[in-house]
């Protein structure tokens, strides 16, 4: 086949999805059997035939403002016509330096300080050279140790799978970044089995830093980074207790501590952060996803004044942090974001999630004993729920679940491992989280 000559007649309604090779997707079973997503709006998808899709998951735990929102998509279109782009490399625009001040005053504590990149992945990697870079700016260069979670995801750049602990996004890549370990992971079904909200059992699993501690010495640690809650694991909720223990334990050491909340971030606990909700103010934030709704692609650490305060020193002309990247804080991203915000803060997002949280819970617990359900997480608009896995072929019993719910029942599932992870646009009506868990996921699960 003349490849060139192909492409001159490429048809953009796709009848060749053979080139693009889809990143955490069955290529072959994908392309055989595509769902293919044409346009969205508010709560819904529409396939390339206008039928309605529930979006149950805010695209990839992104669209926390639901889909093509007016208010978000003039945003971005003013600004593409009036700054496409303006490095903030040497230089800035206005849109950047407002969303930070927006960003500042939205984090707890002295979370002052915003430092952009362009996913989530960045976003961990950035929080980790800064931990690093930071130590060092204090003298104490000898911590260079970074301590990650068992089944932690921090997205797929070397930083982010070494400190992260899903054994599949790891085991492909070689010996990653050295000088890493892990605390435990939180889950114990024996004693967590259908827990809404943060689980009585396992406060005391932060003490394992303790341990780790008089292990390698503190003087050679920089930084724990863990989700507050896990998500793309199955999604695990913190133990009562657990993350203010960690906190106490790195103030100890002077060790920083780093939340991930990439997913946890702009209102799916209830709360800007979730840093918020536990009464915990990290070192760093990382954030990625809701900061624009998942409209144009944005990341970024916030990072508390002594952080900061730390670099700023040497001669004013110098540099003082080598990283960053040509995009970070892109003004269309940027536009995108103050719109994102202030979409929240005008329809109270965030507070609607929290006034939602217990009839979710209530709703997504009424599964429990339906066909192959095994247990059932609750935290926020987040709920996690474990199917019983088909002997032999891990993964397939959920894989199921979400192609049928795809293409039978008009609802788009996340799934991982065997587990349905749903975590929908905030703006969802109670009749929506009826239609998820006393219509679609019913049937669903009577059909595989
Ligand atoms: C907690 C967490 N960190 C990092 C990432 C990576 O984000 P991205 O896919 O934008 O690189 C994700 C993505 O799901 C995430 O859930």
């Amino acid at each position: 086949m003349n490849k060139h000559a192909d492409a001159a007649h490429w048809d953009p309604s796709p009848n060749n999805l053979e080139p693009f090779w889809m990143g955490f997707t069955p290529n072959r079973a994908f392309k055989k059997k595509p769902r293919l997503i044409a346009r969205a709006k508010d709560m819904h998808y529409y396939d390339m035939t206008g039928r309605p899709v529930l979006d149950a998951t805010a695209g990839l735990w992104c669209s926390n403002a639901g889909h093509c929102r007016d208010r978000i998509v003039e945003a971005i279109q003013k600004q593409a016509a009036e700054l496409d782009f303006a490095p903030t490399f040497q230089f800035g625009h206005p849109k950047v330096f407002e969303l930070s001040a927006r960003l500042a005053n939205l984090a707890p504590g002295d979370l002052n300080y915003a430092f952009f990149c362009n996913s989530g992945s960045e976003a961990a990697d950035t929080a980790l050279k800064i931990a690093l870079a930071y130590h060092r700016a204090k003298g104490e260069a000898s911590r260079t140790r970074l301590i990650g979670r068992e089944r932690g995801y921090h997205g797929v750049n070397f930083g982010g799978i070494s400190v992260g602990g899903m054994v599949a996004n790891r085991k492909f890549f070689g010996a990653m970044i050295a000088g890493v370990d892990h605390l435990s992971h939180t889950y114990n079904r024996a004693e967590q089995a259908y827990s809404r909200g943060e689980p009585k059992w396992g406060g005391h699993l932060a003490d394992e830093l303790e341990r780790l501690v008089a292990l390698h010495d503190a003087s050679t640690i920089a930084a724990v980074i863990v989700e507050p809650m896990a998500g793309s694991t199955a999604v695990l909720a913190p133990p009562v207790g657990y993350l203010k223990k960690l906190r106490q334990i790195c103030d100890k050491y002077g060790i920083l501590l780093i939340f991930d909340e990439v997913i946890t971030g702009f209102g799916r606990l209830g709360h800007a952060f979730a840093a918020e909700r536990f009464g915990v103010v990290p070192d760093m934030i990382t954030f990625a996803k809701g900061i624009t709704s998942g409209a144009v692609p944005m990341g970024g650490v916030m990072v508390r004044q002594h952080i900061y305060d730390a670099f700023m020193n040497g001669p004013d002309h110098v540099i003082e942090l080598f990283h960053g990247y040509t995009y970070s804080g892109h003004p269309i991203a940027a536009a995108a974001g103050v719109a994102t915000l202030e979409t929240y803060k005008e329809e109270g997002l965030f507070e609607r999630a929290r006034k939602l949280e217990d009839k979710w819970a209530d709703a997504a617990m009424s599964l429990k004993g339906k066909p192959h359900v095994v247990d059932i997480r609750t935290i926020g608009l987040v709920a996690g729920i474990d199917l019983e896995p088909i002997q032999g072929a891990p993964g397939k019993r959920a894989y199921d679940a979400m192609e049928k719910g795809f293409h039978d029942h008009g609802i788009m599932l996340r799934i991982t491992g065997d587990t349905i992870a749903l975590s929908p646009p905030l703006i969802i009506k109670e009749e929506q989280i009826g239609e998820i868990f006393e219509d679609k996921l019913p049937k669903v699960l009577a059909a595989i």
